[in-house]
């Protein structure tokens, strides 16, 4: 009776007609929900509900009780069932049941995916930039959003490719799916695996529950593989498939999962000069830039430089509670002039620093410290004239005491970081130990400083 119910509503039921068969079916089938009786001919319920939240934590389970039972019911409840049912069973109840139960097991994923959502859109940033160069790339990424085609993002750090991946998402038929992102450069190689597949339980040791991984989560959504030219060889063969295919298993698992997956890759690396170095696979390299957009640096798209500078004021101003601030005009013009290495990120740091630093209504161009190195702390002698034998009147002393000591220490810094990039060919692992950093605050530091 109960199947026919179910069944017709559409649901898919699998029978077990003891604690074996359901220990199978557990392990076979992997039911979203679990209706069990108390009494079983070799066990109780008590037992499939110990081992349906083992298996997964989540995983509702409801369980059937004699009118009357109303000890068992508690017992159920306080062992993790999600509710119980009288004997015998109204339909209609049931249905209502199992429906709730399947809407709260949904939600508890997509909570878990709102919440990183939220993290990352604290300020939710929004896409400035009229310049053609860029108005050009937006027209691509409209393009590439009314399709599920693969999307890969180039270009230099910070120049926006995280924003763009979301703007993508944004524009698409998936907008309420998921958008979730992964940072394979970030990840340990050995967490990478679980991270983006993730495990049954038992598949290691540490693994008490199954855990769902990224392609799973991103369900109906959009999955960012960021920093894809970090990709270890072995993901990227594993990656490969669930691109060809739409199927993966978990780690430790044998059931063959299916995922309606749209991938959005990007990475700031040379992917061609990758894959001749046999460092990336061609055959995946090839999947992934179905559709390619190159997302211009900011030297080449001046025209957004004075919009973005001036929407970062506003923002950074409002962040702070600061009034309201200008650009001076010779400010506008020197942050046109400068060559943003570090791209929209430097200029949006550059800003930052000069709202905090600014003392009246008007930042000026000096406040924003933009003379490349190493000219803002020495500058070189006239020609012809010998080098000052006084070091200290080669540092330029201007500004506020605050604004001296801000342009030295980045100088400082830099020059400490080029001599650490030269010395170990750009080894982070030996970077960090000469440096005396973390990973994070040494990517941070390159990043800030546009060195990378
Ligand atoms: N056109 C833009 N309008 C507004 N903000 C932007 C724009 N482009 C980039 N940003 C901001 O600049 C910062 C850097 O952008 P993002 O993280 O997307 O760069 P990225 O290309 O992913 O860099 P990386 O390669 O270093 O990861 C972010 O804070 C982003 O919000
Ligand atoms: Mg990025």
């Amino acid at each position: 009776m109960l199947r026919e119910v179910l069944e017709t509503a559409g649901h898919a039921v699998v029978e077990a007609d003891s604690l074996a068969a359901a220990r199978q079916a557990l392990r076979e089938a992997r039911p979203e929900l679990v209706l069990t009786d108390l009494r079983l001919p070799d066990g109780d319920g008590l037992a499939v509900l110990n081992d349906a939240r083992d298996a997964d934590s989540t995983l509702p389970v409801v369980v059937m009780t004699a009118y009357g039972g109303v000890q068992d019911a508690v017992a159920a409840m306080k062992a993790g069932a999600l509710d119980f049912l009288a004997k015998p069973v109204d339909p209609d109840y049931l249905l209502l049941l199992v429906e709730r139960a399947l809407t709260a097991r949904r939600l508890a994923n997509e909570n878990i995916l709102l919440k990183e959502e939220l993290a990352a859109r604290r300020g939710a940033p929004r896409l400035i930039g009229e310049d053609p160069a860029l108005r050009r790339v937006l027209a691509e990424l409209q393009r590439a959003a009314g399709t599920d085609a693969t999307v890969l993002l180039l270009g230099e750090s910070g120049t926006g490719k995280e924003l763009f991946a979301r703007t993508l998402h944004a524009l698409s038929r998936r907008v309420d799916g998921p958008f979730v992102a992964v940072n394979c450069a970030a990840i340990p190689a050995t967490l990478l695996e679980t991270e983006l597949f993730g495990y049954e339980k038992g598949a290691f040791t540490g693994a008490t529950a199954r855990k769902p991984g990224r392609f799973e989560l991103a369900h109906r959504g959009t999955l960012f593989l960021d920093e894809i030219g970090d990709l270890p060889l072995p993901l990227q063969a594993k990656i490969l498939r669930v691109l060809e295919e739409h199927r993966f298993e978990r780690v430790g698992g044998t059931a063959t999962l299916q995922v309606d997956v749209r991938i959005v890759a990007a990475t700031n690396r040379n992917l061609t000069a990758a894959v001749a170095a046999r460092a990336f696979r061609e055959d995946l390299f090839f999947r992934l830039s179905v559709v390619p957009i190159t997302i211009p640096p900011l030297r080449d798209r001046p025209g957004d430089v004075p919009m973005l500078a001036r929407y970062f004021v506003e923002r950074f101003c409002r962040d702070l509670n600061r009034p309201p601030l200008m650009l001076s005009p010779d400010a506008i013009d020197a942050l046109q002039r400068y060559r943003w290495p570090g791209n929209v990120r430097e200029l949006q740091n550059c800003i930052e620093r000069a709202v905090i630093l600014a003392d009246g209504h008007v930042i000026e161009a000096r406040q924003l410290n933009l003379q490349p190195a190493p000219a803002a702390v020495a500058a070189a002698p006239p020609a012809g004239e010998p080098a000052d034998p006084d070091p200290w009147s080669r540092i330029d002393l201007s500004g506020t005491l605050a604004d001296v000591s801000q342009r030295v220490l980045r100088e400082v810094e830099r020059r400490k970081l080029q001599l650490a990039l030269a010395r170990t060919g750009g080894d982070r692992a030996r970077m960090c130990e000469e440096l005396g950093t973390t990973a994070k605050g040494l990517a941070s530091r390159l990043r800030d400083l546009g060195l990378e």
